[in-house]
Protein backbone atom coordinates (compact mmCIF):
# COMPACT_ATOMS: atom_id res chain seq x y z
CA UNK A 1 0.00 0.00 0.00
CA UNK A 2 1.52 3.06 -0.89
CA UNK A 3 1.37 6.79 1.45
CA UNK A 4 -1.36 8.12 -0.37
CA UNK A 5 -3.57 4.82 -0.33
CA UNK A 6 -2.56 4.80 3.51
CA UNK A 7 -3.38 8.46 3.97
CA UNK A 8 -6.87 8.10 1.98
CA UNK A 9 -9.96 7.57 4.43
CA UNK A 10 -11.57 4.77 4.55
CA UNK A 11 -15.37 4.44 3.90
CA UNK A 12 -17.36 6.57 7.38
CA UNK A 13 -13.85 7.18 8.52
CA UNK A 14 -13.24 10.54 9.05
CA UNK A 15 -9.78 11.85 7.28
CA UNK A 16 -6.32 12.01 8.98
CA UNK A 17 -5.98 15.06 11.32
CA UNK A 18 -2.04 16.79 11.65
CA UNK A 19 -2.02 19.39 14.14
CA UNK A 20 1.60 21.37 14.83
CA UNK A 21 2.27 23.17 17.97
CA UNK A 22 5.11 25.27 19.57
CA UNK A 23 7.24 25.37 22.51
CA UNK A 24 6.69 28.27 24.67
CA UNK A 25 9.13 29.96 26.42
CA UNK A 26 8.43 32.86 29.54
CA UNK A 27 9.62 36.05 29.03
CA UNK A 28 8.38 37.16 32.29
CA UNK A 29 7.47 34.91 35.09
CA UNK A 30 6.57 35.89 38.82
CA UNK A 31 6.05 33.17 41.09
CA UNK A 32 3.44 34.00 43.95
CA UNK A 33 1.96 32.42 46.78
CA UNK A 34 1.32 28.64 47.40
CA UNK A 35 -2.28 28.40 47.07
CA UNK A 36 -4.22 25.29 49.00
CA UNK A 37 -4.70 23.58 45.50
CA UNK A 38 -0.42 22.89 45.86
CA UNK A 39 -0.44 25.23 42.83
CA UNK A 40 1.25 29.02 42.53
CA UNK A 41 -0.11 32.07 42.08
CA UNK A 42 1.33 33.27 38.70
CA UNK A 43 1.85 36.28 36.71
CA UNK A 44 3.86 35.21 33.62
CA UNK A 45 4.35 36.14 30.12
CA UNK A 46 4.12 32.91 27.40
CA UNK A 47 5.80 33.53 24.26
CA UNK A 48 5.34 30.77 21.33
CA UNK A 49 8.46 29.89 19.54
CA UNK A 50 9.21 27.96 16.29
CA UNK A 51 10.15 25.10 17.97
CA UNK A 52 7.44 22.33 17.28
CA UNK A 53 5.96 18.73 17.87
CA UNK A 54 3.15 17.26 15.85
CA UNK A 55 0.41 15.13 16.35
CA UNK A 56 -1.23 12.92 13.94
CA UNK A 57 -4.59 11.65 14.48
CA UNK A 58 -6.66 8.91 12.86
CA UNK A 59 -9.78 6.98 13.26
CA UNK A 60 -9.27 3.96 15.25
CA UNK A 61 -10.97 1.19 17.23
CA UNK A 62 -9.65 2.43 20.21
CA UNK A 63 -7.22 5.11 21.79
CA UNK A 64 -3.41 4.32 20.83
CA UNK A 65 -0.65 7.05 21.04
CA UNK A 66 2.43 6.19 18.70
CA UNK A 67 5.70 8.52 18.73
CA UNK A 68 9.48 9.30 17.21
CA UNK A 69 11.99 11.79 17.76
CA UNK A 70 12.73 13.23 21.06
CA UNK A 71 12.43 11.12 24.06
CA UNK A 72 11.26 8.56 22.07
CA UNK A 73 11.63 5.15 23.94
CA UNK A 74 11.87 6.62 27.04
CA UNK A 75 8.36 8.89 27.55
CA UNK A 76 5.29 6.85 28.67
CA UNK A 77 2.77 6.59 25.86
CA UNK A 78 0.50 5.22 28.16
CA UNK A 79 -2.51 6.71 30.50
CA UNK A 80 -0.13 9.17 31.90
CA UNK A 81 0.85 11.28 28.59
CA UNK A 82 -0.54 14.12 28.41
CA UNK A 83 -1.90 13.55 24.91
CA UNK A 84 -3.78 10.12 25.91
CA UNK A 85 -5.36 12.40 28.94
CA UNK A 86 -5.92 15.35 26.75
CA UNK A 87 -8.02 13.07 24.26
CA UNK A 88 -9.42 10.68 26.91
CA UNK A 89 -10.73 14.33 28.69
CA UNK A 90 -12.41 15.58 25.32
CA UNK A 91 -14.07 12.40 24.83
CA UNK A 92 -15.79 12.66 28.21
CA UNK A 93 -16.94 16.48 27.85
CA UNK A 94 -18.56 15.97 24.54
CA UNK A 95 -20.05 12.58 25.43
CA UNK A 96 -18.20 10.01 22.51
CA UNK A 97 -15.85 7.24 23.09
CA UNK A 98 -11.80 8.36 22.45
CA UNK A 99 -11.62 5.98 19.53
CA UNK A 100 -8.08 7.74 17.76
CA UNK A 101 -4.78 6.45 16.40
CA UNK A 102 -1.84 9.23 17.63
CA UNK A 103 1.65 9.83 16.41
CA UNK A 104 3.60 12.29 17.85
CA UNK A 105 6.66 13.18 16.31
CA UNK A 106 8.59 15.03 18.67
CA UNK A 107 11.42 17.96 18.40
CA UNK A 108 10.51 19.69 22.16
CA UNK A 109 13.00 17.97 24.77
CA UNK A 110 11.12 16.91 27.53
CA UNK A 111 11.20 18.37 31.13
CA UNK A 112 13.04 21.34 29.47
CA UNK A 113 11.13 23.74 30.86
CA UNK A 114 9.48 24.69 27.22
CA UNK A 115 5.95 22.81 28.18
CA UNK A 116 6.45 19.78 25.83
CA UNK A 117 4.29 17.93 27.41
CA UNK A 118 1.55 21.04 27.62
CA UNK A 119 2.23 21.09 24.00
CA UNK A 120 1.28 17.68 23.31
CA UNK A 121 -1.63 17.66 25.02
CA UNK A 122 -2.68 21.11 23.23
CA UNK A 123 -2.15 19.33 19.77
CA UNK A 124 -4.09 16.09 20.66
CA UNK A 125 -7.10 18.39 21.81
CA UNK A 126 -7.19 20.18 18.59
CA UNK A 127 -6.46 16.92 16.36
CA UNK A 128 -9.22 15.18 17.97
CA UNK A 129 -11.46 17.46 18.07
CA UNK A 130 -11.31 18.15 14.36
CA UNK A 131 -11.16 14.60 13.78
CA UNK A 132 -14.39 14.06 15.88
CA UNK A 133 -16.03 16.77 14.51
CA UNK A 134 -17.13 18.30 17.95
CA UNK A 135 -18.50 21.81 17.23
CA UNK A 136 -16.42 22.51 20.83
CA UNK A 137 -15.97 26.06 21.25
CA UNK A 138 -12.31 27.68 21.60
CA UNK A 139 -13.75 28.81 24.75
CA UNK A 140 -14.84 25.17 25.70
CA UNK A 141 -11.38 23.79 24.77
CA UNK A 142 -9.66 26.25 26.49
CA UNK A 143 -11.86 25.01 29.95
CA UNK A 144 -11.14 21.98 28.65
CA UNK A 145 -7.12 22.44 28.13
CA UNK A 146 -6.80 24.19 32.04
CA UNK A 147 -8.24 20.83 33.22
CA UNK A 148 -4.86 18.80 32.01
CA UNK A 149 -2.32 21.46 32.99
CA UNK A 150 -1.45 25.29 33.83
CA UNK A 151 0.27 25.83 30.47
CA UNK A 152 -1.99 24.11 28.12
CA UNK A 153 -4.38 27.19 27.34
CA UNK A 154 -2.03 29.34 26.16
CA UNK A 155 -0.61 26.22 24.01
CA UNK A 156 -4.05 26.20 22.30
CA UNK A 157 -3.62 30.53 22.00
CA UNK A 158 -0.14 30.58 21.06
CA UNK A 159 1.33 33.97 20.26
CA UNK A 160 2.07 36.44 23.30
CA UNK A 161 -0.05 36.13 26.28
CA UNK A 162 -0.24 37.09 30.18
CA UNK A 163 -0.95 34.27 32.19
CA UNK A 164 -2.49 34.55 35.57
CA UNK A 165 -4.39 32.50 38.18
CA UNK A 166 -1.87 29.38 38.00
CA UNK A 167 -1.39 30.11 33.93
CA UNK A 168 -4.16 28.66 33.04
CA UNK A 169 -6.00 31.89 32.42
CA UNK A 170 -4.18 33.61 29.08
CA UNK A 171 -5.27 36.67 27.32
CA UNK A 172 -3.23 37.63 24.26
CA UNK A 173 -0.92 40.87 24.66
CA UNK A 174 -1.21 43.00 21.80
CA UNK A 175 2.02 43.77 20.69
CA UNK A 176 3.16 45.11 17.22
CA UNK A 177 3.77 42.81 14.75
CA UNK A 178 7.46 41.66 15.35
CA UNK A 179 9.70 38.61 15.17
CA UNK A 180 11.88 38.47 17.91
CA UNK A 181 14.98 35.86 17.52
CA UNK A 182 15.85 33.26 20.47
CA UNK A 183 18.56 30.82 20.80
CA UNK A 184 17.50 28.00 22.90
CA UNK A 185 20.66 25.67 24.26
CA UNK A 186 19.05 22.49 25.64
CA UNK A 187 20.34 20.53 28.85
CA UNK A 188 21.70 16.78 28.93
CA UNK A 189 19.05 16.21 30.91
CA UNK A 190 15.43 17.18 32.18
CA UNK A 191 14.45 19.53 35.49
CA UNK A 192 11.27 17.94 37.39
CA UNK A 193 8.87 21.05 37.45
CA UNK A 194 7.59 20.12 40.84
CA UNK A 195 10.87 19.97 42.35
CA UNK A 196 11.56 23.58 40.95
CA UNK A 197 8.82 24.94 42.53
CA UNK A 198 9.37 22.96 45.53
CA UNK A 199 13.36 24.43 45.77
CA UNK A 200 10.97 27.92 45.41
CA UNK A 201 9.01 27.08 48.61
CA UNK A 202 11.91 25.40 50.65
CA UNK A 203 14.42 28.58 49.95
CA UNK A 204 11.37 31.37 50.62
CA UNK A 205 10.68 29.33 54.17
CA UNK A 206 14.56 29.40 54.78
CA UNK A 207 13.99 33.11 54.19
CA UNK A 208 16.48 32.93 50.94
CA UNK A 209 15.56 36.14 49.67
CA UNK A 210 15.40 35.39 46.10
CA UNK A 211 15.16 38.33 43.06
CA UNK A 212 11.44 38.50 42.88
CA UNK A 213 10.87 39.78 39.15
CA UNK A 214 8.49 43.04 39.24
CA UNK A 215 5.46 43.24 37.42
CA UNK A 216 5.21 42.60 33.75
CA UNK A 217 4.83 46.27 32.59
CA UNK A 218 8.13 47.25 31.62
CA UNK A 219 8.18 43.93 29.66
CA UNK A 220 5.41 45.02 27.86
CA UNK A 221 6.30 48.17 27.10
CA UNK A 222 9.39 46.90 25.64
CA UNK A 223 7.54 44.32 23.28
CA UNK A 224 5.71 47.52 22.09
CA UNK A 225 8.93 48.95 21.44
CA UNK A 226 10.43 46.42 19.16
CA UNK A 227 13.85 46.96 20.46
CA UNK A 228 15.78 44.09 21.23
CA UNK A 229 18.36 45.84 23.83
CA UNK A 230 15.39 46.90 26.05
CA UNK A 231 13.64 43.92 25.95
CA UNK A 232 16.76 42.23 26.65
CA UNK A 233 17.03 44.09 30.39
CA UNK A 234 13.02 43.12 30.99
CA UNK A 235 13.24 39.22 31.04
CA UNK A 236 13.00 38.05 34.40
CA UNK A 237 12.20 34.61 35.68
CA UNK A 238 11.91 33.48 39.62
CA UNK A 239 12.16 29.84 38.82
CA UNK A 240 15.83 30.63 37.65
CA UNK A 241 17.38 30.64 40.57
CA UNK A 242 15.70 27.40 42.17
CA UNK A 243 16.44 25.86 39.34
CA UNK A 244 20.02 26.72 39.31
CA UNK A 245 20.10 25.85 42.97
CA UNK A 246 18.99 21.59 42.10
CA UNK A 247 21.21 22.18 38.86
CA UNK A 248 24.30 24.70 39.62
CA UNK A 249 26.06 24.03 36.33
CA UNK A 250 23.82 25.50 34.62
CA UNK A 251 25.27 28.61 36.04
CA UNK A 252 28.00 27.89 33.29
CA UNK A 253 25.48 28.03 30.39
CA UNK A 254 23.76 31.09 31.82
CA UNK A 255 27.48 32.96 32.09
CA UNK A 256 28.38 32.35 28.81
CA UNK A 257 25.70 34.98 27.23
CA UNK A 258 28.83 37.35 27.55
CA UNK A 259 31.06 35.36 25.76
CA UNK A 260 28.62 34.75 22.81
CA UNK A 261 27.22 38.22 22.91
CA UNK A 262 24.17 37.26 22.99
CA UNK A 263 22.03 40.21 24.12
CA UNK A 264 20.30 38.38 27.51
CA UNK A 265 19.88 34.62 28.82
CA UNK A 266 17.99 33.30 30.71
CA UNK A 267 16.04 30.05 32.18
CA UNK A 268 13.04 29.09 30.19
CA UNK A 269 10.47 27.90 32.96
CA UNK A 270 11.36 25.79 35.26
CA UNK A 271 14.28 25.07 33.34
CA UNK A 272 16.97 23.04 32.10
CA UNK A 273 16.63 25.09 28.65
CA UNK A 274 18.64 28.36 28.51
CA UNK A 275 17.05 31.06 26.63
CA UNK A 276 19.75 33.82 24.65
CA UNK A 277 17.78 36.58 22.79
CA UNK A 278 19.71 37.90 19.85
CA UNK A 279 19.22 40.84 17.43
CA UNK A 280 18.54 39.34 14.66
CA UNK A 281 18.63 35.29 12.50
CA UNK A 282 22.25 36.36 11.52
CA UNK A 283 23.17 37.40 15.45
CA UNK A 284 21.48 33.69 16.58
CA UNK A 285 22.55 31.93 14.42
CA UNK A 286 26.57 33.14 15.48
CA UNK A 287 25.16 32.53 19.19
CA UNK A 288 24.31 29.29 18.52
CA UNK A 289 26.86 28.30 17.14
CA UNK A 290 29.40 29.73 19.87
CA UNK A 291 27.63 27.76 22.44
CA UNK A 292 27.49 24.31 20.51
CA UNK A 293 31.66 25.16 19.81
CA UNK A 294 31.88 26.00 23.98
CA UNK A 295 30.21 23.10 24.75
CA UNK A 296 27.90 24.51 27.29
CA UNK A 297 25.08 22.79 26.16
CA UNK A 298 23.77 19.44 24.58
CA UNK A 299 22.81 21.12 21.39
CA UNK A 300 20.87 24.70 20.22
CA UNK A 301 17.58 25.78 17.76
CA UNK A 302 17.78 28.74 16.57
CA UNK A 303 13.76 29.94 16.93
CA UNK A 304 11.51 33.03 16.22
CA UNK A 305 8.33 34.07 17.92
CA UNK A 306 5.94 35.03 18.78
CA UNK A 307 3.82 31.79 16.57
CA UNK A 308 0.43 30.27 16.60
CA UNK A 309 -0.39 27.94 18.97
CA UNK A 310 -1.89 24.20 17.99
CA UNK A 311 -3.40 24.56 14.45
CA UNK A 312 -4.15 21.97 11.87
CA UNK A 313 -1.92 22.17 8.84
O1 LIG B 1 -0.12 22.45 35.72
P1 LIG B 1 0.96 21.44 35.58
O2 LIG B 1 0.43 20.03 35.72
O3 LIG B 1 1.78 21.60 34.35
O4 LIG B 1 1.95 21.67 36.79
C1 LIG B 1 2.96 20.76 37.12
C2 LIG B 1 3.43 21.00 38.54
O5 LIG B 1 4.10 22.25 38.63
C3 LIG B 1 2.31 21.09 39.56
O6 LIG B 1 1.97 19.81 40.04
C4 LIG B 1 2.94 21.96 40.64
O7 LIG B 1 3.81 21.19 41.44
C5 LIG B 1 3.79 22.91 39.84
N1 LIG B 1 3.08 24.18 39.55
C6 LIG B 1 2.90 25.09 40.57
N2 LIG B 1 2.24 26.27 40.32
C7 LIG B 1 1.81 26.56 39.08
C8 LIG B 1 2.01 25.65 38.02
C9 LIG B 1 2.65 24.46 38.29
O8 LIG B 1 3.29 24.86 41.72
N3 LIG B 1 1.18 27.71 38.84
Amino acid sequence: MDEAERERPRLGRAAPVRVRVPAKINLHLRVGDLRPDGFHELSTVYHAVSLYDEITARSGDTLTLTMEGEGAGHLPLDESNLAIRAARLLAEHTGRPPYARLHLRKNIPIAGGLAGGSADAAAALVACDALWNTGLTRDHLADIAAEIGSDVPFLVLGGTALGTGRGERVSPVLAPGHTWHWVLAFADDGLSTPEVYAEIDRRRANGIADAVAGEADMLLAALRQRDPEILAATLVNDLQAPALALRPELMRTLMAADDVDALAGVISGSGPTCVFLAADSRHAAAIAASLERSGVCRSTATVTGPVAGARVV
